[in-house]
């Protein structure tokens, strides 16, 4: 009899990203334990601007926002994908609590490690705060979300992690969210704006060196849970800002003719000097970008919420 042998996802992913060509990784997997502490390292540093415009944004904007997230004082969902540390969040529940609004707040995020914190700081600093987290890839616990339906939902995707998704993938998450709302629904999504070529890509190719060890350390957790035999020094890291598209891609590039043994895969991979592993995209919009996103799938554009440089904006959208 055959036996099948279903590969762990990263191994999966792995496999089809490095025998592509161009070859890829996928950013979701930066977000290890170790990846998960470069990556506050990252939002400490003052060329990332993302994190602290949208810090912004919540607390100039609280009381608005919580005003139009309780709209007719109905109980709802407040719904988070991939809600980290929720360090932004925590303004807005704030708000909500002091206004006496009435929700539950449900927050997904694929670290059990970020979730658990999260519960633990929140249920501590927020004793009446109602939490319900769910750990799992929010594409997968978003099929499984009707049982949410009947409530009044509010969808929080913050931070600008739309910006990781391409065109296709941005399509397929929007029209998720179209079948998982009902009219009133509301979402709130941060996404990252169009502004100096010179600051985005200082923001991402930063002077301290977290943004490259944030790139490296997805090769060592190759070779720490696969097995994997990556040399990371023989590995460039290497950015771009297309001002046209609005893409920052990140690229770890081969400085020799090299080959990376995967036992777990069972596979060899080369690499010719200079070629390229894709790692990540970082999108940056423009306004009418946004709104054409909203009208396309569904939503009306209720208002755009930015920082007074403008560098960033979360936009809430109410379904038809
Ligand atoms: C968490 C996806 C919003 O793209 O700005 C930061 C991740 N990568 N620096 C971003 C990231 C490199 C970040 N997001």
């Amino acid at each position: 009899m055959e036996t099948v042998i279903t590969l762990p996802a990263l191994a999966q992913d792995t496999l089809q990203g490095l025998s592509a060509n161009p070859k890829f990784l996928l950013p979701r997997y930066f977000y290890d334990d170790n990846g998960s502490k470069i990556f506050q390292d990252i939002m400490e540093m003052p060329e990332y601007y993302l994190t602290r415009c949208e810090t912004e944004i919540f607390s100039i904007h609280q009381k608005e926002l919580a005003e139009r997230f309780s709209y007719e004082k109905e109980e709802f969902d407040l719904i988070e994908f991939g809600s980290g540390d929720g360090s932004k969040t925590k303004i807005l529940l704030h708000q909500l609590l002091e206004q006496n609004i009435k929700f539950r707040f449900i927050p997904i995020d694929i670290s059990a490690s970020a979730n658990k914190e999260l519960a633990s700081v929140l249920g501590s600093e927020l004793p009446d705060l109602n939490i319900e987290p769910q750990t799992g890839d929010y594409f997968e616990i978003m099929q499984d979300m009707t049982r949410y339906f009947s409530r009044r939902k509010v969808i929080l995707f913050l931070g600008s992690n739309i910006g990781n998704f391409s065109q296709s993938e941005i399509a397929s998450f929007l029209r998720r969210l179209e079948m998982i709302t009902n009219p009133g629904d509301q979402v709130l999504i941060g996404f990252d704006l169009k502004k100096s070529p010179e600051l985005i890509i200082q923001a991402y190719d930063d002077p301290h060196g977290h943004t490259r060890r944030f790139n490296l350390n997805l090769l060592h957790r190759l070779n720490r849970e696969l097995g994997a035999d990556f040399d990371t020094s023989k590995f460039v890291h290497h950015t771009t800002y297309s001002p046209v598209s609005g893409n920052v891609k990140s690229f770890l590039v081969s400085l020799t003719n090299q080959v990376v043994s995967i036992p777990l895969l069972e596979k060899e991979f080369r690499f010719k000097a200079w070629e390229a592993l894709f790692m990540e995209r970082s999108r940056k919009f423009d306004l009418t970008a946004i709104e054409h996103l909203a009208l396309k799938f569904g939503f009306h554009v209720v208002r755009h919420f930015s920082d007074q440089k403008q560098f960033f904006a979360d936009s809430l959208w109410i379904k038809k």
